[in-house]
Protein backbone atom coordinates (compact mmCIF):
# COMPACT_ATOMS: atom_id res chain seq x y z
CA UNK A 1 0.00 0.00 0.00
CA UNK A 2 1.42 3.45 -1.27
CA UNK A 3 2.20 5.42 2.03
CA UNK A 4 0.46 8.89 2.00
CA UNK A 5 1.04 12.02 4.03
CA UNK A 6 -0.68 15.30 3.98
CA UNK A 7 1.44 18.63 3.35
CA UNK A 8 0.16 22.21 3.77
CA UNK A 9 2.17 24.61 1.04
CA UNK A 10 2.06 27.38 -0.68
CA UNK A 11 3.20 27.74 -4.31
CA UNK A 12 3.46 31.22 -6.38
CA UNK A 13 1.38 32.98 -3.22
CA UNK A 14 -1.58 30.51 -3.40
CA UNK A 15 -1.94 28.30 -0.48
CA UNK A 16 -2.43 24.03 -1.36
CA UNK A 17 -3.35 21.25 1.22
CA UNK A 18 -3.14 17.91 -0.73
CA UNK A 19 -2.47 14.34 0.87
CA UNK A 20 0.32 12.78 -1.53
CA UNK A 21 2.30 9.66 -1.92
CA UNK A 22 5.15 10.69 0.22
CA UNK A 23 7.53 9.32 -2.89
CA UNK A 24 6.21 11.46 -4.84
CA UNK A 25 9.02 14.14 -6.40
CA UNK A 26 7.98 17.76 -5.66
CA UNK A 27 8.69 18.37 -9.57
CA UNK A 28 5.98 15.33 -10.61
CA UNK A 29 4.04 17.15 -7.64
CA UNK A 30 4.29 21.07 -9.18
CA UNK A 31 3.42 19.07 -13.02
CA UNK A 32 0.79 16.29 -12.43
CA UNK A 33 -0.75 17.06 -8.91
CA UNK A 34 -1.04 20.99 -9.66
CA UNK A 35 -0.55 21.31 -13.42
CA UNK A 36 2.43 23.81 -12.93
CA UNK A 37 4.23 22.46 -15.90
CA UNK A 38 6.04 25.02 -16.47
CA UNK A 39 8.79 23.66 -14.02
CA UNK A 40 10.39 20.94 -15.90
CA UNK A 41 12.55 17.71 -16.28
CA UNK A 42 15.51 16.96 -18.13
CA UNK A 43 17.88 14.29 -16.04
CA UNK A 44 16.17 13.57 -12.89
CA UNK A 45 19.05 13.23 -11.34
CA UNK A 46 20.41 16.57 -10.31
CA UNK A 47 22.58 17.47 -12.86
CA UNK A 48 20.62 19.75 -15.99
CA UNK A 49 18.96 22.60 -13.93
CA UNK A 50 15.87 22.65 -15.53
CA UNK A 51 13.37 21.74 -12.87
CA UNK A 52 15.45 24.19 -10.62
CA UNK A 53 12.96 25.95 -8.19
CA UNK A 54 12.73 28.64 -5.26
CA UNK A 55 11.56 27.35 -2.35
CA UNK A 56 11.57 29.86 0.61
CA UNK A 57 13.79 31.98 -1.84
CA UNK A 58 16.45 29.66 -2.64
CA UNK A 59 17.07 27.59 -5.25
CA UNK A 60 16.67 23.47 -5.56
CA UNK A 61 16.55 20.58 -7.51
CA UNK A 62 12.35 20.24 -7.71
CA UNK A 63 13.63 16.10 -9.26
CA UNK A 64 15.41 15.56 -5.99
CA UNK A 65 13.38 16.60 -3.29
CA UNK A 66 10.50 14.74 -2.34
CA UNK A 67 7.29 16.95 -2.17
CA UNK A 68 6.90 15.86 1.23
CA UNK A 69 10.13 17.77 2.79
CA UNK A 70 8.55 20.98 1.09
CA UNK A 71 5.75 20.88 3.53
CA UNK A 72 5.30 24.42 5.37
CA UNK A 73 7.57 26.02 2.80
CA UNK A 74 6.95 29.06 0.40
CA UNK A 75 7.65 27.76 -3.35
CA UNK A 76 8.06 30.09 -6.34
CA UNK A 77 7.98 28.24 -10.19
CA UNK A 78 8.93 30.09 -13.30
CA UNK A 79 5.10 30.64 -13.69
CA UNK A 80 5.23 32.69 -10.22
CA UNK A 81 8.04 35.04 -12.17
CA UNK A 82 5.11 37.30 -13.87
CA UNK A 83 2.34 39.06 -12.92
CA UNK A 84 -0.45 38.54 -14.56
CA UNK A 85 0.36 38.90 -18.41
CA UNK A 86 3.16 41.28 -17.39
CA UNK A 87 6.39 39.21 -17.89
CA UNK A 88 8.86 39.60 -14.84
CA UNK A 89 12.19 41.26 -15.86
CA UNK A 90 14.02 38.55 -16.25
CA UNK A 91 11.32 36.51 -18.35
CA UNK A 92 11.61 40.15 -20.41
CA UNK A 93 15.06 40.28 -21.15
CA UNK A 94 15.41 36.53 -22.45
CA UNK A 95 12.83 37.58 -24.94
CA UNK A 96 14.45 40.49 -25.60
CA UNK A 97 17.70 39.01 -25.98
CA UNK A 98 16.71 35.67 -27.42
CA UNK A 99 17.82 34.28 -24.97
CA UNK A 100 15.80 30.84 -25.30
CA UNK A 101 15.31 28.63 -28.30
CA UNK A 102 13.60 25.89 -27.31
CA UNK A 103 13.02 26.86 -24.16
CA UNK A 104 13.49 23.82 -22.22
CA UNK A 105 16.39 24.93 -19.30
CA UNK A 106 14.64 28.44 -19.30
CA UNK A 107 12.60 28.08 -16.24
CA UNK A 108 15.40 26.76 -14.31
CA UNK A 109 17.79 29.20 -15.29
CA UNK A 110 14.94 32.41 -14.52
CA UNK A 111 14.90 30.91 -10.90
CA UNK A 112 18.45 30.34 -10.78
CA UNK A 113 18.78 33.82 -12.25
CA UNK A 114 16.21 35.05 -9.54
CA UNK A 115 17.81 34.34 -6.78
CA UNK A 116 21.21 35.41 -8.12
CA UNK A 117 20.31 38.41 -8.63
CA UNK A 118 18.38 39.35 -5.59
CA UNK A 119 21.79 38.52 -3.57
CA UNK A 120 24.17 40.68 -6.44
CA UNK A 121 22.22 43.14 -8.46
CA UNK A 122 25.26 44.38 -10.42
CA UNK A 123 27.09 41.30 -11.70
CA UNK A 124 30.05 41.19 -13.95
CA UNK A 125 29.68 38.40 -16.85
CA UNK A 126 31.89 36.19 -15.26
CA UNK A 127 29.73 36.13 -12.30
CA UNK A 128 26.64 35.27 -14.05
CA UNK A 129 28.48 32.55 -16.05
CA UNK A 130 29.10 31.07 -12.50
CA UNK A 131 25.68 31.55 -11.19
CA UNK A 132 24.27 30.06 -14.33
CA UNK A 133 27.35 26.94 -13.96
CA UNK A 134 24.61 24.78 -12.96
CA UNK A 135 21.89 25.09 -15.27
CA UNK A 136 22.22 23.24 -18.91
CA UNK A 137 21.58 24.54 -22.11
CA UNK A 138 22.09 22.58 -24.82
CA UNK A 139 20.83 25.21 -27.71
CA UNK A 140 22.02 28.91 -26.99
CA UNK A 141 25.58 28.66 -26.56
CA UNK A 142 24.82 30.81 -23.17
CA UNK A 143 25.77 34.13 -24.41
CA UNK A 144 22.44 35.11 -25.01
CA UNK A 145 21.28 34.29 -21.59
CA UNK A 146 24.38 36.31 -19.99
CA UNK A 147 23.34 39.20 -22.07
CA UNK A 148 19.38 38.81 -20.52
CA UNK A 149 20.94 38.32 -17.18
CA UNK A 150 22.94 41.60 -17.24
CA UNK A 151 19.98 43.21 -18.69
CA UNK A 152 17.53 42.27 -16.14
CA UNK A 153 20.13 43.38 -13.13
CA UNK A 154 20.19 47.00 -15.28
CA UNK A 155 16.06 47.01 -14.93
CA UNK A 156 15.96 45.79 -11.19
CA UNK A 157 18.76 48.41 -10.24
CA UNK A 158 16.65 51.22 -12.17
CA UNK A 159 13.16 49.54 -10.71
CA UNK A 160 13.59 48.38 -7.69
CA UNK A 161 14.15 50.32 -4.73
CA UNK A 162 17.22 50.33 -2.80
CA UNK A 163 18.84 47.99 -5.41
CA UNK A 164 20.62 51.18 -7.10
CA UNK A 165 23.31 50.69 -4.62
CA UNK A 166 25.27 47.70 -5.94
CA UNK A 167 25.90 44.96 -3.40
CA UNK A 168 29.66 44.43 -3.19
CA UNK A 169 30.73 40.70 -4.23
CA UNK A 170 33.47 39.91 -2.89
CA UNK A 171 35.97 36.89 -3.42
CA UNK A 172 33.52 34.99 -0.62
CA UNK A 173 30.50 35.62 -2.06
CA UNK A 174 31.74 34.26 -5.35
CA UNK A 175 32.82 31.80 -3.82
CA UNK A 176 29.56 30.85 -2.54
CA UNK A 177 27.75 31.11 -5.46
CA UNK A 178 30.48 28.60 -7.21
CA UNK A 179 30.02 26.10 -3.95
CA UNK A 180 26.24 26.68 -3.91
CA UNK A 181 25.81 25.64 -7.72
CA UNK A 182 28.04 22.68 -7.37
CA UNK A 183 26.25 21.57 -4.51
CA UNK A 184 22.90 21.74 -6.10
CA UNK A 185 24.44 19.63 -9.55
CA UNK A 186 25.27 17.10 -6.88
CA UNK A 187 21.85 17.23 -5.23
FE1 LIG B 1 17.73 17.72 -14.26
FE2 LIG B 1 16.27 18.00 -12.04
S1 LIG B 1 15.59 17.33 -13.97
S2 LIG B 1 18.32 18.56 -12.35
FE1 LIG C 1 17.06 24.82 -25.50
FE2 LIG C 1 18.29 26.00 -23.44
S1 LIG C 1 17.04 26.94 -24.96
S2 LIG C 1 18.04 23.89 -23.81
Amino acid sequence: MTQELTIELTINEKSYQRSIPVRLTLADFLRHELNLTGTHVGCEHGVCGACTVLVDGRTQRACLTLAVQADGSSITTIEGLATGEELGPLQQAFMDQHALQCGFCTPGMLTTLTEFLSENPDPTDAEVRIAISGNLCRCTGYENIVRAALQAARTLRETTPGASTPMQVDALDTDHARAQHARGAQQ
